[in-house]
């Protein structure tokens, strides 16, 4: 669909849908801008009120426009969340030099069917997870936060994204306190450290080889920024990885902390934290200074609540966002990148080879 046909759709559908004291377009109440640039698969319409209003001009305005776009835009373009975000029109009338705008990118997110778990997909520091999406994680961070509840889809998905980076040329270490069937074969064919609690052996032994395995990714932490400051070369490292499923069965204080460790301080030389767990509270699994810093966070729920969201993506609310739909239930949510900020609706890829 074309900019200009898109804005005069929306002018008519706003003008119904919205209750702006009697004000229209043709009383010269607002105008309504859309851009669309296909090069990069994006665009944006603003709201531009005309001074003075008869219609307050505040975040329940925002609120409810977004809340009439998100609908009226699907299954055509979906809407960026964010905040209320005004923009300079670059008008010098005072009446029109401002509007409210709101990004869109065309089209839905659609979930990748993945017939063959061991092609590779990364293309310059980038792994597609949805078509029409990229996470980029050579510009944010290889750490990523997994949240969902039983049977939401996260182990499978997390076994995806270590595939790719093992594919890649990444080392990596499993931590499996539940011993997940899929887990503990994926890494057994690809002959990777793989730690779960031993049946009958001291539950205190697998804490200890938990702290072990984190201590080791610190130790690697210092050796590899020591490499760095002694070198005048650039160094490429390949990444470490840390794998944690089920964070919450086994954290400690302890742990905690070397997992906040490794977040913080692993970034740039490459040893990632990728972690997997029902809820991603501070108290009992992961530092909000460490879930702040990780370069992907996903969280799967065919509905999130905003308690589900609470950790991940502190105060947003998921109630107006559209999750496209297909017909599995599993690898549903939300996701954000650090490199955009931008919370869009998620489903996983889906693995038809499960090993
Ligand atoms: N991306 C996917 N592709 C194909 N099948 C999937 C995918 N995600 C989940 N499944 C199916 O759903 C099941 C449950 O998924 P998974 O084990 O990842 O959930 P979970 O969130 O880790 O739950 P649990 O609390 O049981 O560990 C898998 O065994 C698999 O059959
Ligand atoms: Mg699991």
């Amino acid at each position: 669909m074309e900019a200009s046909k898109l804005q005069r759709y929306l002018q008519v559908v706003l003008q119904t849908a919205l209750d702006t004291a009697g004000e229209t377009i043709s009383s010269n109440g607002y105008k309504i801008i859309v851009k669309i640039d296909k090069a990069i698969g994006e665009g944006y319409i603003d709201w531009i009120p005309i001074l003075p209003t008869s219609y307050p001009i505040d975040k329940n305005l925002n609120d409810r426009l977004w809340s009439v776009l998100v609908g009226v835009l699907y299954p055509f373009y979906t809407l960026f969340p964010g905040g209320p975000n005004f923009v300079p029109t670059g008008s010098d009338d005072f009446c029109s030099a401002r509007a409210l705008r709101f990004h869109f990118k065309i089209g839905i997110y659609s979930r990748m069917h993945i017939s063959d778990m061991n092609t590779f997909y990364i293309y310059k520091g980038s792994l597609p997870l949805m078509d029409g999406y990229e996470y980029d994680f050579e510009h944010a961070s290889g750490h990523i936060a997994i949240s969902g509840s039983s049977g939401s889809g996260k182990s499978i998905f997390a076994e995806f994204l270590l595939n790719q980076f093992w594919l890649m040329g990444a080392e990596i270490v499993m931590i499996d306190p539940k011993l997940d069937h899929n887990l503990w074969r994926f890494a057994r064919t690809r002959n990777l450290e793989y730690h779960y609690p031993k049946v009958g052996s001291n539950p205190n032994a697998f804490g200890a080889d938990v702290l072990d395995i984190l201590s080791r990714a610190v130790t690697l932490i210092g050796e590899r920024q020591a490499t760095v400051l002694n070198s005048e070369e650039y160094q490429k490292f390949s990444p470490y990885i840390v794998f944690v499923d089920e964070a919450a069965a086994f954290s400690t204080k302890q742990s905690r902390d070397l997992m906040e460790k490794i977040v913080l301080m692993g970034r740039a030389c490459k040893v990632w934290l990728i972690i997997s767990a029902q809820s991603m509270d501070a108290t009992s699994v992961i530092s909000s200074t460490a879930r702040d810093s990780m370069g992907l966070r996903v969280v799967l729920s065919p509905n999130p609540s905003i308690e589900d969201c609470r950790y991940l993506f502190k105060g947003f609310n998921p109630a107006d966002v559209v999750i496209p739909r297909d017909e599995y239930r599993f690898g549903l949510g939300l996701i954000e990148q650090m490199s955009d900020g931008r919370i869009v609706p998620f489903l996983a890829p889906f693995i038809e080879n499960l090993e």
